[in-house]
């Protein structure tokens, strides 16, 4: 039986949305659910999707592996489209500090949050960031996560910007999750820089980009672009070089302070602009006229302590929405997909059908791969999540529990939870919880 040659059956329903880019607006609300659904995959790529009755004559399954998916809902693998997945050290501490009243900033200030993190990755060996970042996409595949995001920017330095984003293109190559590297040499100025903040740009811009780019060891560019760290104009520096050398764009934008950086991200054609708790009005509608798909980190939020990003008034305006964990040691220590659609939906005002476009087409088209992944349809990757449930609706009532039953990366199961065998639920353990 060949690889990668899969056919899922007798779905209680197959729930997708369809195309080629971003769903924007009011689409990222028309999700298909096909009940009695099926999903034919050859050779690894989607051939089929629909009910069985018409798609399955098609094929002989002789040649297929077969999944009974009765009860089950499928849905495409999740597209985790902002992380920082790649790191040395923890930072329990500086949790504790902000609980006892300390801001993110504040400690960023005094030396402690991404330097703190930057000491620890530096002084890590790329073997370790190897083995604790394999943990962590095995962690992820088994919540349904098909295509993960990965920054560097916990190097700030020549040899560890490099050293992470190889750590990511092994992790690519060897494991079954599909890596996208992000270069973010410009998430903070490093202590050898401090107070000369556009010395520190020019070394990124002159030593580390070309070398990224030359090794083509990274598919997107990002800057924190932020009060106190990088301004604007200086993240306007960056980005440009990074468009000429072929890199897409994306920033960590209007985060805490308004300072414009949806309008940035707009101006650039950047592929996305992450977080925007304070984006101005004039910065929405800038993102929706240039398809600048607009990343939100409820998780952030929430762990921060801070208001959440005015998702509905995006949506309203015609901006497509995605959603990621922004899983990072500081302000986000989270990787929990059902985590993520409860806080969007019951916090943001995302409908469950926008917060599932929201995790799958929207952050597949937030990295630029929405041709691709993102979406159960005829030509795209096998990447397929099914739940333990029969509905999607499921994972937003599950508030942060794993209902991921099986995860299907181009055709091939790549993890199988406990709950695999319908009939041993019934008849042993009744739902799982
Ligand atoms: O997206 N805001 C900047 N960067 C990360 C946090 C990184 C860290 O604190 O280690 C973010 O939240
Ligand atoms: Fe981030």
């Amino acid at each position: 039986m060949p690889a990668g040659n899969l056919i899922i059956k007798n779905a209680a329903q197959v729930a997708t949305f369809s195309g080629r880019n971003a769903c924007r607006g009011a689409a990222m609300a028309e999700l298909q659910v096909i009940e009695a659904g099926a999903v034919v995959i050859e050779d690894g790529i989607i051939r089929a999707v629909g009910p069985g009755r018409q798609i399955l004559p098609r094929f002989d399954p002789e040649g297929f592996n077969v999944i009974d998916a009765a009860g089950k809902a499928v849905l495409p693998g999740f597209i985790d489209s902002h992380t920082h997945f790649v790191f040395g050290g923890y930072r329990p501490e500086e949790f504790a500090w902000r609980l006892a009243g300390t801001s993110y900033m504040e400690i960023m200030q005094r030396g402690g949050g991404i330097a703190n993190t930057m000491a620890a990755t530096r002084a890590a060996s790329r073997k370790a960031l190897v083995e604790s970042g394999r943990h962590r996409l095995d962690a992820m595949l088994a919540m349904g996560v098909t295509t993960v995001e990965g920054k560097s920017g916990y190097g700030l330095d020549l040899e560890t910007e490099i050293r992470q984003l190889e750590v990511m293109a092994e992790l690519d190559r060897d494991h079954p999750m599909d890596v996208a590297a992000t270069f973010l040499g410009a998430h903070a100025v490093p202590p050898e820089y401090k107070g000369r903040t556009d010395d520190y740009i020019d070394f990124i811009i002159e030593r580390v980009l070309p070398e990224v780019a030359r090794r083509k060891l990274a598919h997107n560019c990002d800057v924190f672009c932020e009060r106190n760290v990088f301004s604007v104009s200086q993240s306007r520096r960056l980005l440009r070089k990074a468009k000429d050398l072929g890199f897409k764009l994306k920033l960590h934008a209007d985060e805490i302070a308004s300072l414009g950086g949806a309008e940035l991200a707009a101006e650039l054609g950047a592929v996305s602009a992450d977080h925007l708790l304070q984006a101005s009005a004039e910065g929405i509608t800038a993102m929706a006229q240039a398809d600048v798909v607009a990343t939100l980190l409820p998780a952030t939020a929430f762990s921060l302590k801070e208001l959440y990003a005015p998702a509905r008034e995006m949506i309203d305006n015609g901006c497509a929405v995605a959603l990621a964990t922004d899983f990072n040691p500081g302000s986000s220590f989270t990787f929990s997909i059902p985590l993520i659609m409860a806080l969007a939906t019951l916090h943001m005002g995302l409908t469950p059908e926008e917060s599932l476009c929201a995790m799958t087409l929207n952050g597949a088209a937030a990295l630029g791969r929405a041709d691709t992944v993102g979406s159960l349809e005829a030509g795209k990757q096998g990447d397929v999540v099914i739940l333990a449930y029969p509905s999607y609706l499921f994972i937003p009532y599950h508030l942060g529990i794993n209902i991921v039953e099986t995860v299907v990366k181009k055709g091939v199961v790549v993890h199988n939870g406990v709950r695999s065998d319908e009939g041993t639920i019934k008849k042993k353990r009744g739902l799982p919880c």
